[in-house]
């Protein structure tokens, strides 16, 4: 079983950027607490990020086949891109919606989702700690 995780633009400065609003913990902090996820339940966990609408497209599209359920925090392009939510039906996997904050919580264009149309589940507004629910939320979904 392999997982994919993906982070869009800007989630490279996590503990930089707005700490008031997305934590003091790093984004290296973060790819630590993924792969003590992965270790715990034996399933492999690839990392992306990019702050390239296109380069996500293409990840996603390079999933297809290769894993098994994807857990997608799109950032700034939540609310813009329907190419990832094309790309997300497209390869048809598993996904799950993460925001670390409150996207409901905050400015207007903030609240709507493209790509969370495409996921069967979201995880919003607990921080950090979402990334580690998503990946039990795909655990529990895919069985291999
Ligand atoms: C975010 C929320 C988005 O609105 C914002 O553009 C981000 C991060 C979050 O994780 O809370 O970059 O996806």
């Amino acid at each position: 079983m392999k997982f994919l995780v993906i982070n869009g633009p800007n989630l490279n400065m996590l503990g930089i950027r707005e700490p008031n609003i997305y934590g003091k913990t790093s984004y290296s902090d973060l790819l630590k607490m993924i792969d003590d996820w992965s270790k715990e339940n034996d399933i492999e966990v690839e990392c992306f990020q990019s702050n390239h609408e296109g380069a996500i497209v293409d990840k996603i599209q390079e999933a297809y086949g290769v894993c098994d359920g994807i857990a997608i925090n799109p950032a700034a392009y939540t609310h813009t891109s329907v190419a990832i939510l094309d790309a997300l039906k497209a390869a048809g996997l598993p996904a799950v919606e993460i925001h670390i904050s409150d996207i409901n919580e905050r400015e207007q264009f903030r609240h709507v989702s493209y790509a969370g149309k495409a996921c069967f589940d979201h995880v919003i507004g607990k921080g950090l700690d979402g990334y580690i629910i998503a990946l039990d939320m795909l655990k529990k979904t895919v069985h291999k």
